[in-house]
């Protein structure tokens, strides 16, 4: 039997999050649709952020709840960066959610307004609030390898937020090249620094892809023995506090690679690229400003 690789599909959270345009609630929940019928287990369906710091995902409350009534077999995992957010998507019926830091002081800075220090202070009753009510908690660590802020980060400093968000007790860990620069020697490493605190099998890499060489990454952490990756249908997304970050690996193109290594990823190819020619579409139409 072939070994298998688990993709989660981030597009509806990480793809949406940085467009300029607003995609309607009606077009993220056929996004959402195709891409379940494509046969995903988790699919990042949005964020309970600030809607005046993500404005693209302000109609989490919208989305999630139709989402998760019309696809009951599909995991959807949302974002929370705080108690508030944790209850809003208990009230919405999430299932399993992720908190999110990063190994640089910059970018935790500029991205949820703390230092890393105070986000894990922040995430700990999130994640015991969780737990208490079933949810499983992932937890998510940007500028793995490189920050927009402060440069490049040493394995060490992944290593050690690793640590505290295991000390908390999140269930998984997610490895965010954010803004897509990594060599793979460079992801290679962060691996091996990360897998004192959970094995590889278990590490989620979450790859961008601003320079091409998220494919080199992908295929060296597989053969770390990594199985779980991220993945953008149309390799859409970004961060919109991650300067110059560009779209998320394809997940196209992950399943391509998996599967041309020998792995199964359960994904249907026709109906991700159908999720993907879609998306892309809706982003490439001007947006409606009511005189067209
Ligand atoms: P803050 O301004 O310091 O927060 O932002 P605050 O606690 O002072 O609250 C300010 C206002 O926001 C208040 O409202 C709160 O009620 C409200 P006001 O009194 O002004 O009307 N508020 C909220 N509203 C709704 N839901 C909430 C919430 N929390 C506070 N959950 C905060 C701090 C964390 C809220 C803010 O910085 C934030 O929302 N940041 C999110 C940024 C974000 O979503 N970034 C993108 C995701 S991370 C990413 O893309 C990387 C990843 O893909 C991995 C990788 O690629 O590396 C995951
Ligand atoms: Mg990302």
């Amino acid at each position: 039997m072939k070994a298998h690789v688990e993709l989660c599909e981030v597009g509806p959270r990480d793809g949406l999050q940085n467009e300029k345009q607003i995609v309607s609630v009606e077009d993220k929940l056929r996004f959402i649709a195709l891409l379940a019928r494509a046969g995903f287990r988790e699919i990042e369906a949005t964020s309970f952020v600030s809607p005046k710091w993500v404005p693209q995902l302000a109609d989490a409350e919208e989305v999630l709840p139709r989402a998760i009534t019309a696809h009951p077999s599909t995991l959807f995992s949302v974002l929370v960066p705080n108690e508030k957010g944790l209850e809003r998507a208990l009230a919405c019926g999430a299932r399993k959610v992720s908190v999110f830091t990063a190994a640089s002081e910059g970018f935790t800075r500029k991205n949820i307004n703390a230092t890393i220090a105070e986000s894990i202070e922040r995430f700990a009753p999130v994640v015991r609030r969780a737990h208490e009510v079933g949810v499983v908690v992932r937890g998510y660590v940007s500028c793995a390898v490189q920050c927009p802020y402060d440069g490049p980060i040493a394995p060490d400093a992944v290593r050690q937020t690793c640590a505290m968000l295991a000390d908390i007790g999140v269930d998984e860990l997610d490895l965010g090249d954010t803004i897509g620069v990594a060599h793979a020697d460079e992801i290679a490493r962060v691996i091996e620094a990360c897998a004192v605190v959970r094995p590889i099998h278990e590490l989620v890499v979450h790859l961008h892809d601003t320079q091409g060489r998220a494919l080199d990454c992908a295929r060296r952490a597989l053969e770390l023995g990594v199985r779980r990756f991220d993945g953008s249908a149309a390799g859409i997304g970004g961060c919109p506090y991650a300067p110059g970050a560009r779209g998320n690996i394809a997940t196209e193109a992950l399943v391509e690679l998996c599967e041309s290594l020998g792995y199964s990823t359960s994904i249907d190819r026709i109906a991700l690229g159908e999720a993907a020619r879609f998306i892309t579409g809706v982003l490439a139409a001007p947006p409606s400003n009511g005189t067209n």
